[in-house]
């Protein structure tokens, strides 16, 4: 395929649409990056997680949520009794955007136009997996869900309920509460994280 293209899937899987994003080239973020972090978990999952994007360890090993921000999810949903393994986790982009620092490579904000490309993967995800239930963790995939508007700190924690009947319910990114400098503001910040995957337990949808 040429830049600004990608491989049309072979059919409506998610086995098809994982195959065919490997070779996307919508974006020019397909360069810099090892490879497409694609989302994962079955494809009858009742409950879908969207990220913003791959990090640094997504994109070398290819699945989403294995580092650090993954890590303290996996603690998060394991605290609440809640198994990772019955929900598709996957990011509203798909390429890992960095930049090298020394001998480090930082994580940059996908910008609109690298959001709009990859949406179309997000949407086959949505259309093929039907979940009841989408959590989306942090403004970037708040907003490719619940659009601009979209105001993470004063709605989050709330569900709403989408055109298809979808309920829709947003949180923080589990970075954002790595990245609290005090003790004090990360335990809160986790708390809270916390507090808001537990809406997922039953008789909280
Ligand atoms: N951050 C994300 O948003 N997604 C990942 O897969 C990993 C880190």
């Amino acid at each position: 395929v040429r830049d600004g293209e990608a491989p049309e899937p072979v059919d409506d899987s998610l086995a098809a649409m994982r195959d065919a994003a490997r070779g996307c080239k919508r974006c020019p973020l397909w360069k810099p990056a090892t490879q497409t972090v694609f989302g994962e978990g079955p494809d009858d999952a009742r409950v879908l997680f969207i990220g913003e994007q791959p990090g640094d360890a997504e994109d070398l090993s290819g699945h989403p949520f294995v580092g650090p921000a993954g890590k303290l999810f996996d603690r998060a949903l394991a605290e609440l009794g809640l198994d990772r393994a019955k929900f598709y986790v996957t990011n509203a982009v798909k390429h890992f955007k960095y930049e090298v620092r020394g001998k480090v490579r930082l994580h940059r904000s996908p910008d609109a136009s690298e959001r709009a490309a990859c949406r179309i993967w997000l949407e086959r995800e949505l259309a093929a997996v039907k979940p009841d239930a989408i959590v989306c963790l942090g403004a970037i995939a708040a907003r490719s869900v619940l659009g601009s508007k979209f105001r993470l700190m004063a709605q989050r924690g709330q569900w709403q309920t989408l055109a298809d009947g979808t309920r829709v319910m947003a949180t923080v990114h589990p970075s954002f509460v790595l990245r609290q400098r005090g003790d004090e503001e990360r335990h809160a910040a986790y708390a809270q994280f916390v507090a808001d995957l537990s809406l997922l337990k039953r008789g909280k949808r």
